[in-house]
């Protein structure tokens, strides 16, 4: 699929105050500082659509981004590890957690992993917690430029076999990507597509 139009529509923390047309959606989760922002620059092609920043705890509203104009795609705080007060973070949780369990439009949510890091259990919960909610999800690694192509092919088999090995019987489809080099715009953009046309 091919990006034509991008466009920023709202940032809010009220889910109820999100735009109200009946177009599907893709939110972008992850931990803080995992490259969602990033990502999603990387997707339609613009420098700074989304904010971004070195700084963990960059995102702290719902964004709404339309895209083509008939879909959008959500940028969302991260959870975990951000700096910013136990105050604000409570804040971001409350809106995040509303946000899965009322947003009608979503129809796949994409949780973000850092290729570097080891799997971490707050994704995993995150994961299952989606799972309880009924909520469809694919795991997208990110940062895959930091690595060697066989350590990837080793931390995606490992990652996937762990998922297997505790809460799923089936792995969720996912994503190798790079917003530094692009790697995975492709097969993410036309994963969407294919959605969106089912
Ligand atoms: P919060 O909004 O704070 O939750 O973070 P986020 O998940 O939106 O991360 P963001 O896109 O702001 O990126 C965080 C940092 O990671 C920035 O310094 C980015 O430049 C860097 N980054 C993001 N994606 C990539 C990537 O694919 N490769 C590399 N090398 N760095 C990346
Ligand atoms: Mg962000």
């Amino acid at each position: 699929m091919k990006i034509t139009s991008a466009e920023f529509v709202m940032s809010n923390s009220d889910v109820a105050k999100c735009p109200n047309e009946p177009l599907p959606e893709y939110a972008f989760i992850g931990r803080s500082n995992v490259g969602k922002s990033s990502l999603i620059n990387m997707l339609v092609g613009r420098k700074s659509l989304a904010k971004t920043s070195g700084r963990p705890g960059k995102t702290q509203l719902i964004n709404h981004f339309k895209i083509n104009q008939n879909w959008f795609l959500v940028d969302l705080p991260g959870y975990g590890y951000a700096r910013v007060s136990k105050k604000e973070k409570k804040v971001f949780q409350k809106y995040i957690t509303e946000y899965f369990e009322k947003r009608k439009q979503l129809v796949c949510s994409f949780v973000l992993v850092d290729i570097r890091h080891e799997p971490q259990p707050i994704d995993m919960e995150f994961m299952e917690w989606l799972g309880v909610n009924g909520v469809s999800f694919a795991i997208i690694f990110t940062k895959a430029d930091k690595l060697k192509p066989g350590a990837i092919r080793n931390y995606v088999d490992t990652y996937i076999q762990q998922l297997l090995e505790t809460a799923w019987e089936e792995a969720p489809p996912y994503f190798v990507t790079s917003s530094a080099n692009r790697t995975g715009k492709d097969e993410l953009l036309d994963y969407i597509d294919s959605i969106n046309k089912a």
